[in-house]
């Protein structure tokens, strides 16, 4: 009898070419990516695509935020192709584009061992809260604290404390995020002290990054775009440690899954007067 041979695998760049076939295989599995959102994290990203029989069968992407730092996300491979070490390879090849940088992602239930095996270490927890019915009440601001809309020259302030509150230099990211966002910004004594933006994203629209000083502050940003949308389908991907997970339950926001937080190499220093309270996308950190 013949023996039947298992069809090689190769891996090569992703290009834009290829972005309809992995929008496929996102699909799959049920995740809410758009085509747009595949497009906007190739505009500033690397990607790298599994080939098997002509068809893409598996991805990975990574973003180099400066010198020191990246994050590496989308690591799909077809369910039809699972546990053949696809996933492995492409892990490997994402990493080589990252070098030495310190890497960071966020590790769904069946990333874990994979990850793990690779030196990733387990930081935190990220939950991701969405809904469309919700009611928000007014925030609670502080004397002196104002939210207002962002300005043509807040993305350079916007820059500065995004890379202060993740250690990143993502202004890449900011720049084509600009064509795309609209924000807002918290003022505290007429000085910035924190933004939020809010973007199309999967099924709706999402609120990130959140970058503020402390959880009032982050309720405030928060609350003025699930306010100004009610009835819109809005995400928001937060950390566990920014205690917000219960409040976004209490507006309607219900949490419906998590992700753990994987870092691999030296932790990037960060200001401590600033924290990301919520993400751009569990890819991007
Ligand atoms: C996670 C994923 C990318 C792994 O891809 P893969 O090609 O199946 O993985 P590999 O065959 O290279 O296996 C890598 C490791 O994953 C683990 N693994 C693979 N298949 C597994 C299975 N069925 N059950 C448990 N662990 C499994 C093993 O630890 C394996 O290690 P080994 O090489 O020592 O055996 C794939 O399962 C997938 O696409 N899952 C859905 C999307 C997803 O959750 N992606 C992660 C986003 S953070």
């Amino acid at each position: 009898m013949e023996k039947a041979t298992r069809p090689a695998v190769t891996l090569r760049a992703m290009s834009e070419a290829d972005l309809e076939a992995a929008h496929a295989l996102s699909r799959e599995l049920n995740w809410p990516h758009r085509l747009e959102d595949w497009q906007f994290f190739l505009e500033f990203g690397q990607g790298v695509v599994a080939e098997r029989d002509g068809a893409v069968v598996g991805t990975a992407m990574c973003w180099l935020f400066g010198e020191k730092a990246g994050t590496l996300g989308m690591v799909i491979v077809s369910p039809d192709a699972q546990g053949l070490g696809i996933g492995r390879k492409l892990m490997a090849a994402v990493m080589d584009i990252l070098g030495n940088r310190t890497m960071m992602l966020h590790a769904t239930e069946e990333g874990l061992s994979l990850y793990q095996s690779l030196g990733f270490v387990a930081v935190g927890e990220v939950f991701q809260h969405q809904g469309t019915a919700f009611s928000v009440p007014l925030p609670e601001l502080l004397p002196d604290e104002r939210v207002r809309p962002m300005g043509l020259r807040d993305m350079e302030i916007i820059t500065d404390l995004d890379a202060r509150a993740t250690g990143m230099d993502r202004r890449r990211l900011i720049d084509t995020m600009d064509k795309s966002a609209l924000g807002v910004m918290l003022t505290r004594d007429h000085e910035v002290a924190g933004f939020a933006l809010f973007r199309k994203f999967g099924r709706g629209y999402v609120v990130g990054p959140t970058v503020a000083p402390d959880i009032g502050g982050a309720k405030a940003l928060i609350s003025h775009w699930l306010g100004a949308n009610a009835g819109m389908f809005c995400r928001v991907d937060v950390t566990e440690a920014s205690g917000l997970s219960p409040w976004l339950d209490e507006l309607g926001l219900q949490r419906v899954g998590r992700v753990t937080r994987m870092i691999r190499g030296t932790p990037v220093p960060v200001d401590a007067e600033f924290h990301t309270f919520s993400l751009v996308t569990q890819a991007l950190g």
